[in-house]
């Protein structure tokens, strides 16, 4: 027990408190009213919550999220005939404290030496990575903004100026909500008729910071505070820093080292490059060693958000586990079309290279998922 509290320390793990970013409560409540209000979506159909909801662990309980269009949420939004985006919805936990800066699963908005790289270039609106990568749904077409031709003659396109215009649309309605645009101005000590969309999203970013930062898990409890561990959980925490070599990749006080590597998770879905495949890192690199390479996860609460990987091809985190190192053991190949064959071996390539594990037993597998349990909130827990 006393070795694994040892390693776990020198693989990152800090108590939740040395992660937390203090907010302004006034701004946070601003954020919360904004998070779950229509007013976000140009045709007003969709919030923020539509898709990262309480019940799935922030996240939308499925495979690839549901933008404009969809209603209701979980299966039923599935079925709704909304329109599909390509990627699993990510999760906030972390997302907004110390030291988290790399956001998306390809990390399409990421700071560097205190600059953030994103697709706003040099206009990028902060230099909080958070706050950039908030200003990306609300204009991205189909999460938010319906494809219609309507609205393509009108923003033109996704670029820059086009993001502009959108945006001080929604930051005017947000002002003359007779609920939020009081509570906006107040929080930011300025009029409801000079509320720009900077302010709107800095208030979603207190909101996230705040409502989704860590919090003590049973894991914490072990390593700090003398806490109790079961026979499985210590077995898989040996085992997610030892052979395993889980810790190489999934590292850091968020359980990710916010680099990308190749893993042969299998894809479900359109793919963000279509038919069937997302190059990940690539798209934003564009650099070929980038093909096929995702931010490593980061695991508070992994247990809650299922389905797993970035096209939510996997419900059971058990296969989650053993995609790293028997992608083939999940992929029926012989159901595949020659397209997803050769999408699925051209991904073997990359994930040979990084450091996995060789093979796990089916109790090992068991044991991890039981150590992973240990890094939910936990909620018996009055601290904080
Ligand atoms: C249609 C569903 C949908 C809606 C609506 C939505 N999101 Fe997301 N969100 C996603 C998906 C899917 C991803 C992962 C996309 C990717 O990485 O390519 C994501 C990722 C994110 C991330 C990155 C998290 C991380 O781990 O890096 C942030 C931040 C975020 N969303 C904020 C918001 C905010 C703020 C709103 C409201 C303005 C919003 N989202 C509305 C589906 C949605
Ligand atoms: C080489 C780096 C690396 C190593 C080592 C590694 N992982 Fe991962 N892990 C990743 C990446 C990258 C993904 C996302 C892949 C994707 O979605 O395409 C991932 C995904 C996951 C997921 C799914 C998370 C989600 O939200 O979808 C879990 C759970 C997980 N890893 C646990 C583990 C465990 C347990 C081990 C040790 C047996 C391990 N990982 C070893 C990089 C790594």
């Amino acid at each position: 027990m006393r070795v694994l509290r040892k390693i776990a320390t020198a693989n990152g793990i800090v108590r939740a408190s040395a992660l937390r970013i203090a907010v302004d409560p006034d701004r946070r409540e601003a954020g919360r009213l904004i998070f779950s209000s229509n007013l976000m979506s140009v045709n007003g159909s969709i919030s923020c919550s539509s898709c990262h909801l309480e019940k799935f662990g922030s996240a939308d309980g499925l495979p690839n999220a549901i933008g404009v269009g969809g209603k209701g949420e979980g299966v039923a939004r599935m079925n709704s005939g909304g329109s599909i985006l390509p990627r699993n919805t990510l999760p906030f936990w972390g997302r907004g404290g110390k030291g988290f800066n790399t956001f998306f699963w390809d990390g399409k908005v990421a700071s560097q030496n205190g600059q953030v790289i994103s697709q706003f270039g040099k206009y990028a609106p902060s230099s909080d990575p958070l706050l950039v990568a908030i200003h990306l749904p609300s204009v991205e077409l189909r999460e938010m903004v319906a494809d219609t031709s309507q609205i393509r003659s009108t923003f033109v396109s996704e670029d820059v100026s086009a993001a502009d215009s959108i945006q001080s649309a929604l930051a005017t309605r947000f002002a003359e909500d007779s609920k939020i645009g009081p509570k906006l101005a107040n929080a930011y000590k300025t009029t409801r008729g000079e509320i720009t969309f900077a302010e709107v999203a800095d208030a979603l970013a207190s909101f996230i910071r705040d409502e989704f930062r860590i919090q003590p898990t049973r894991l914490e409890n072990f390593v700090f505070k003398d806490g109790a561990i079961s026979k499985a959980e210590l077995a898989g925490g040996i085992v997610f820093y030892g052979r395993g070599k889980c810790s190489s990749c999934h590292n850091g006080p968020y359980f990710s080292d916010l680099k990308f590597h190749a893993v042969a998770m299998p894809q479900a879905g359109f793919g963000k490059n279509g038919f069937g495949i997302d190059e990940g890192r690539y798209n934003v690199t564009q650099d070929p060693a980038d093909r096929f390479l995702f931010r490593t996860p980061p695991l508070h609460n992994v247990t809650k958000t299922s389905p797993y990987s970035h096209s939510g091809s996997l419900p059971r985190l058990e296969d989650a586990i053993i995609a790293h190192f028997d992608p083939l053991r999940l992929a029926e190949t012989r159901k595949m079309s020659i397209g997803e064959r050769a999408n699925l071996y051209a991904r073997l390539g990359p994930a040979s290279r990084e450091i996995l594990p060789s093979a796990l037993s089916d109790t090992d597998v068991r044991d991890l998922v039981a150590f992973l349990s240990m890094l939910e909130f936990d909620t018996r827990s009055s601290v904080q």
